[in-house]
């Protein structure tokens, strides 16, 4: 089946899906793999943190794209459009200055992103979990939203996808929408598009893929992980986060304590300290990917229940792209099967 639409067209790619940003996890083998697979790769600025390499990555993966016309994908950088993000003016001039052709916000206000980008043609997709940050983000001239719903690796929206994805789509007709949160398999693709997405985003399917460089143990993790190990904590940046509920997850705990919610709301406190969480919350992280470390903090979404293996991210592509094909034949003969028995 081939999908074209004004998704893939905006954002110039031959497949309706996104490979989303993972903080810790994407890298520039992940993002050139997405390009060659017809994909959107889109990888945190986050993960490229010291000198020069944000700069360095940008090169190669314009170089990578300008070498291979024949690979019909694109690349794309994830801001965290926070206050509390120490580097996102930096990031932002450094991603405006190379150009980087496509935007995806989350967690703040992206009018500055917007408007930067709009000012060479670049596109800009909001992160949204409900109806009234969408609303914003659409009043700032966002060109796309991913509706993150329950279930999703990372911050997680509280809502599931069969009820944010039509509602976005009746609020904003004119919008694309990608549906992002407990996508693993063709299925599941077939469904965020009958709701009214134009396009998918996956993440926790890609921590899978040869070319993540996450541990061993991390990517077993996720084999041996149910959807019921999948557990939210505010622990690690103050905002909702699914994670593998290991006994190190148990043993921190999941949610902030009274005082701890006091200074993430008071007015003075309040920038300062969601910094300090999100920054120990991210030296934490950082430890657990390390091998050989029992202080697993292991960032993945309810789909760990449908990933059985680890492949290279063409094939895991390829074979999402037909099991769409089988699942849209499927469905049309069941649903002929029903008509013919009436
Ligand atoms: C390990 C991991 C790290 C993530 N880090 C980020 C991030 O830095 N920024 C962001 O916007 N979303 C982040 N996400 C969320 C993803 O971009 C995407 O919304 C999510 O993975 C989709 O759900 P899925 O994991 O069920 O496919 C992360 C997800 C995972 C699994």
């Amino acid at each position: 089946m081939k999908i074209s639409n004004k998704m893939t067209q905006e954002l110039n790619i031959e497949q309706p899906i996104i490979m989303a940003p993972m903080f810790l996890v994407s890298n520039e083998a992940m993002m050139k793999a997405a390009i060659e697979s017809g994909m959107m790769g889109v990888f945190p600025s986050l993960n490229f943190r010291n000198e020069g390499e944000l700069e360095n990555v940008l090169n190669n993966l314009k170089e990578y794209k300008e070498t291979h016309p024949e690979f019909s994908g694109n690349y794309g950088v994830n801001l965290i459009v926070q206050r509390s993000n120490p580097l996102y003016e930096k990031h932002l001039k450094i991603c405006i200055d190379h150009k980087v052709p496509f935007y995806i916000t989350s967690l703040g206000n992206p009018k500055p992103v917007i408007d930067l980008a709009h000012s060479y043609g670049a596109k800009v997709y909001c992160d949204v979990t409900n109806i009234d940050h969408a609303t914003k983000c659409a009043k700032l001239g966002c060109d796309g939203f991913i509706a993150v719903g329950q279930g999703a690796g990372g911050h997680a929206g509280p809502s599931p996808l069969h009820l944010l994805v039509p509602s976005l789509k009746y609020h904003f007709p004119e919008i694309p929408i990608v549906a992002a949160g407990g996508i693993a398999n063709g299925k599941g693709i077939l469904s965020a598009l009958s709701l009214g997405a134009m396009g998918v985003s996956i993440g926790t399917r890609f921590i899978n893929s040869t070319e993540s460089s996450v541990s061993n143990a991390y990517k077993q993790g996720i084999i041996d992980a149910k959807m019921e190990d999948i557990v939210l904590t505010e622990k690690l940046s103050g905002t909702p986060c699914n994670i593998i509920n290991t006994p190190y997850a148990k043993k921190l705990g999941y949610k902030q304590n009274w005082f701890e919610k006091l200074l993430s709301t008071n007015k003075t406190t309040k920038k300062y300290f969601k910094m300090l969480v999100q920054i120990n919350g991210m030296k934490k992280l950082e430890d657990a990917i390390r091998p050989n470390n029992y202080k697993t903090l292991w960032c993945a979404g309810q789909s760990v229940e449908l990933i059985n293996d680890i492949l290279p991210t063409k094939e895991i592509t390829e074979r999402l792209l037909r099991e769409l094909d089988e699942a849209y034949e499927l469905l049309q003969q069941e649903l002929l099967a029903v008509n013919l028995s009436k």
